[in-house]
């Protein structure tokens, strides 16, 4: 069983990568989307959403750290693909999934669901120039506005070379609502040889149980489930039953941690806003996080949200 860490954009970066690769059962993460549009990117870019490049394309638990390229055009996305493998990225993503409206707008992102034949452009473009050894993947929803075309979506990730194939399994219309149509991946895996990673809404060992017997996949990518439950990942992966940790050890070993490490690396005003943000996220699993957030929320100093943590 593979769990990777799905990407979030504007929350999960190289900061809460580290955090969260670090207390295990987390197998592979990907960068958040790097927007490519008609020109080759700086290496600046790579770096600012991969500093793990740095250190051979690894977190500092030693999970490797995918990049993800978002675009339309084949030629630009092989372009910056080849950069960041030169850079050392372990891995090239590439995302067909994201359903902004200012994304699909220009042309990027979920809008390729509705023309598979130009994911197969893209996703062998990058393949013929990214060195063999570097895996090429590719991140789906089942399709646009509904799920006609998800097969041919999966037939044209797979053919034109992608090595895996994470299914969120939702259409773009559908944006985040539950539920998710875990059923619709086993259609578009029994399509393909590659391996199929089932995404979406798998928040608890049940859930997982239930993912994996309707689409037949034992891979998963989590993104919202592990901010909600951090030791998520290891709770799937243990053989004896594992309970969430309690709330006074996600203060204490996560969010805290976390806090600190936004605060010196970027600043206190970034931990505060990715403090609420994940304190929210957390008020799906724990009672303790509702109580925390409606007293935290309007802080608006680092060291007032933080006392307001501990009232
Ligand atoms: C705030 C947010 C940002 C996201 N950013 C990305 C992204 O940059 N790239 C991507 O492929 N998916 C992105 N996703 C989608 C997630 O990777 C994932 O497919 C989705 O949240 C469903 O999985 P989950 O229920 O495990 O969260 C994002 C989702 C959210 C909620």
């Amino acid at each position: 069983m593979i769990i990777a860490l799905a990407p979030m954009e504007g929350v999960i970066d190289s900061i809460l990568r580290e955090l969260l690769t670090k207390e295990g059962g987390i197998d592979q993460c990907t960068t958040e989307f790097i927007r490519v549009t008609d020109r080759p990117l700086p290496d600046h870019i790579f770096l600012r959403y991969c500093p793990e490049l740095r250190h051979g394309g690894r977190t500092k638990s030693g999970v490797p750290v995918y990049v993800q390229l978002l675009g339309s055009r084949p030629e630009f996305l092989a372009l910056n693909a080849a950069r960041a493998a030169e850079l050392g990225a372990l891995g090239i993503d590439l995302n067909f999934g994201c359903p902004a409206k200012t994304v699909n707008r220009h042309d990027g992102g979920a809008t390729l669901l509705k023309d598979p034949p130009r994911i197969f452009n893209i996703v062998s473009a990058v393949r013929q120039i990214v060195p063999a050894s570097i895996p090429v993947t590719a991140k789906v929803r089942l399709g646009f506005a509904d799920q006609s075309l998800s097969v041919e979506i999966a037939q044209a990730a797979a053919d034109g070379g992608a090595s895996v194939l994470t299914v969120h399994a939702r259409t773009r219309n559908e944006g985040y609502e539950p539920p998710a149509h875990w059923e619709a991946i086993a259609r578009m895996r029994s399509a393909i040889r590659i391996p199929v990673v089932a995404n979406g809404d798998i928040w608890s060992p049940a859930d997982y149980l239930e993912c994996q017997r309707q689409s037949g996949c034992r891979d998963i990518a989590l993104g919202r489930p592990v901010l909600a439950c951090p030791n998520l990942p290891l709770m799937l992966k243990s053989v004896s039953p594992l309970a969430p940790l309690r709330w006074d050890q996600v203060l204490a070993e996560w969010l805290n941690p976390f806090l600190h490490s936004c605060a010196q690396q970027v600043s206190d005003a970034f931990a505060l806003a990715r403090g609420k943000q994940w304190l929210r996220q957390l008020t799906r699993q724990y009672p303790e996080a509702v109580d925390a957030f409606a007293r935290a929320r309007s802080a608006s100093t680092l060291v007032d949200f933080t006392s307001r943590l501990a009232d």
